[in-house]
């Protein structure tokens, strides 16, 4: 019996495009749902928008939009992400449906028939310009314990203190500026302090089912310190309005806080792909939504962020089971991506890994798929992009070790048999082969278990066997050996049968490029059943270069901070640029700082000035200027201007020029808007020069 998963990524906050950190839990949970459909089993992986909440009004407002119309403008920029990384959800949509506000409004009836929802009054900030209640962040003033300004209402950035919004000494609103004043509203609360619930959770967390580092850290949020303190306390599930979300049923003016609405999300989306006909198109699927889900043999496999654990293995299992609904079954917890050890993603310092600039550089989605999949395992620890490892990954392993198999033999195959394989194969190569069978079990329970850094390893661990196998069996020197031909043909096409294991193998890492190879080996799309038969005599088509090596000149470009934008200015008369020319042309003219000792008119000249310049030599040099009509000789003696100290000396009619003085000039338009000397700023001595 095929296994039938349900499959989620955390829904991503619609007030922002995706970046590397949403792509890499994309990537994973992409390989694992690839891996299980290549097993034969049936997946649903569906995600959607998380839509709602303060930040998200907030910012709609601030953009000009209803909250609506800013999260559908999200929304549209989601698809050359999924596309250009090959992330292959079936169904995509947001928690501001239909079905999410519904299926959110049963959700909460079902607690309240349980009696899990109880109403307390909660004293908050309220900003009386804006006439709403303040998250903590929305709230500033000076710290507490050191007086710092502007700082946040729960921490101190400068001394680290964390306290209460009501503690802050001068708070105003961040939105209006306005001091907050306290007041109280009915807040409705999930008593998740409840025997039933803890004793639910205890046993839920703690059955084996979560990962162990994850199962460990969930035990101390039960334990109460010596003070009592800590502990599960109720969770505070409803927001005042003004707030973009779901309304509480019975409750006017009250709306679930968006943690409450998220992961219902995840049930909506599936029920719209539903809905949508998906299922049934996909599987023949005959039952609806809530028969689907209501069959035990289902699985529901969400995979998160180490910073959401709390939300999903505490609240949202207490959601599902006092409603009376399926549990998840997995709950697979990935640490965070750093980029280039560890640094601070930013985009202003261009170190952060901009997914959208990485396609744009032409770069391979595949290599980054590869590369994150290498750097993963099952438990909860950050992994870094680095770029030299990236490389290396790529062009050593990828390429080097598996791409290579396929071009050292398919080029003997189709120029001399014609594209024909061979099913008569020796000893050495049958048992190289049947190494690479005996494999599949252990690398699908390596996909199965998400250890896809051990999965990769073992693949390369096989592709050296194969390698081995080529350089004893040297095909380019059997190719010019009388007589060798059938020995060509054999190895050659242990090492297509061998590539084809391989891309069985990778296939949930690279689904584009095995789609290629599927192509040139004239096969039908493989699932890792077809790892237990080979082609035998079969012909394969014409091979064509696969993938490149990655060039680090593109993770330069892809690391380099954006170009300020070019500004169009007004171009009033000026003259075009110079062609370019090479430092080592700027570095022959000696341009010098000079003093102007002297400065006087030339008999019979209507153009010229005679300065004497002090250059900075110990004697002074004499040098005509054609700017007897902008300056009068009295105002420049005494000035600093910038001379061309290595021009040949020119002969003129008044006497020897021994250089240059630089003034500006438009070519077209000398007299009208002026000829100026040019003078550095104070403090240049005669002799510096000008690099
Ligand atoms: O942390 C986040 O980005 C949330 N938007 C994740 C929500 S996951 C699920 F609960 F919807
Ligand atoms: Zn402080």
């Amino acid at each position: 019996m095929p296994r039938q998963l349900f499959v989620t990524t955390a829904l991503p906050y619609a007030n922002g495009h995706f970046h590397i950190g949403h792509i890499m839990e994309y990537i994973q949970a992409d390989i694992w749902v690839r891996f299980q459909r290549m097993q034969g089993h049936q997946v649903h992986f569906v995600g959607a928008d998380d839509a709602h909440g303060a930040p998200i009004m907030i910012a709609a407002e601030k953009a000009g939009k209803t909250p609506q119309q800013f999260v559908a403008d999200i929304a549209a920029g989601r698809k050359p992400y999924l596309d250009g990384f090959h992330i292959s959800f079936d169904h995509w949509s947001s928690t501001d449906s239909p079905e999410n506000h519904e299926l959110a409004q049963s959700i909460y009836r079902e607690l309240k028939a349980q009696g899990l929802i109880t109403v307390r009054p909660i004293e908050q900030f309220f900003d009386p310009d804006k006439g709403m209640f303040l998250a903590d962040r929305f709230i500033k003033g000076e710290c507490p314990k050191c007086a710092a300004k502007d700082q946040y209402g729960d921490s101190c950035e400068v001394c680290g203190a964390v306290y209460a919004p009501t503690e802050l000494k001068n708070p105003y609103s961040a939105l209006s500026g306005a001091t907050p004043v306290l007041k109280t509203s009915d807040h409705y609360f999930f008593k998740l302090s409840d025997p039933r619930c803890l004793s639910f959770l205890e046993q839920w967390t703690q059955d084996g089912k979560l990962q162990a580092g994850v199962a460990k850290k969930i035990k101390e949020w039960f334990t109460k310190d010596e003070n009592g303190e800590g502990g599960l306390g109720d969770w505070d599930i409803s927001r005042d309005a003004p707030y973009f979300g779901i309304e509480i049923p019975d409750a006017p003016g009250k709306y679930f806080y968006v943690w409450l609405d998220a992961p219902i999300g995840y049930l909506a989306s599936l029920k719209g792909y539903f809905a949508a006909g998906g299922p049934k198109a996909k599987y023949g699927e005959a039952r609806s939504f809530d028969e689907f889900m209501a069959d035990p043999q289902v699985e529901q496999v969400h995979f998160i962020g180490k910073d959401i654990t709390y939300f999903h293995t505490l609240f949202w299992p207490a959601m599902l089971q006092f409603s009376g609904r399926k549990l998840p079954n997995q709950v697979n917890v990935h640490g965070f991506m750093t980029v280039n050890n560890g640094e601070k993603m930013s985009k202003s310092r261009g170190t952060g890994l901009d997914p959208l600039k990485y396609l744009s550089l032409g770069m391979n989605p595949e290599w980054l798929r590869y590369y994150i999949a290498a750097k993963l395992n099952a438990n909860v620890e950050d992994i870094d992009f680095n770029k030299d490892d990236f490389m290396a990954r790529v062009n050593s392993d990828l390429v080097g070790k598996y791409i290579n198999i396929a071009s050292r033999a398919a080029g003997f195959i189709a120029k001399r048999f014609g594209g024909q394989l061979t099913s008569n194969l020796g000893d050495d190569g049958r048992a190289l082969l049947q190494t690479l069978q005996d494999s599949r079990t252990a690398v699908a329970d390596l996909y199965e278990a998400r250890e896809l850094g051990k999965v990769l390893r073992e693949i390369m661990l096989l592709a050296d066997r194969v390698n081995e196998y080529v350089d004893a069996n040297k095909p380019w020197e059997l190719a010019k050996q009388e007589g060798a031909d059938a020995r060509l043909q054999e190895v050659c096409s242990v090492c297509i049968e061998a590539f084809r294991l391989l891309s069985i193998y990778l296939k949930p890492v690279l689904p584009a490029l095995v789609a290629q190879v599927e192509a040139f080996l004239q096969v039908a799309p493989m699932a890792f059943a077809d790892a237990d038969r080979l082609l035998g005599a079969h012909v394969i088509g014409e091979y064509k270069h696969l993938m490149q090596r990655v060039d680090v000149k593109l993770l330069d470009a892809l690391f380099e901070p954006p170009a300020p934008p070019v500004v169009d200015l007004p171009k009033p008369g000026g003259e075009d640029i110079a062609p370019t020319i090479t430092l080592d042309d700027f570095v022959k003219v000696d341009l010098r700082i000079a003093r102007i000792v002297n400065a006087e008119h030339v008999e019979g000249s209507t153009k010229l000035l005679r300065l004497t310049l002090d250059v900075g030599e110990g004697r002074t040099r004499n040098v005509f200027s054609g700017i007897k009509e902008a300056y009068r000789p009295e105002d420049l003696i005494g000035k600093h201007t910038v001379v061309v100290a290595n021009l040949a000396p020119r002969k003129m009619k008044f006497g020897v020029s021994e250089g240059m003085v630089l003034a500006a000039s438009h070519a077209d338009e000398k007299g009208t808007s002026g000829i100026y000397v040019l003078e550095p700023v104070a403090g240049a001595q005669p002799g510096m020069r000008i690099r």
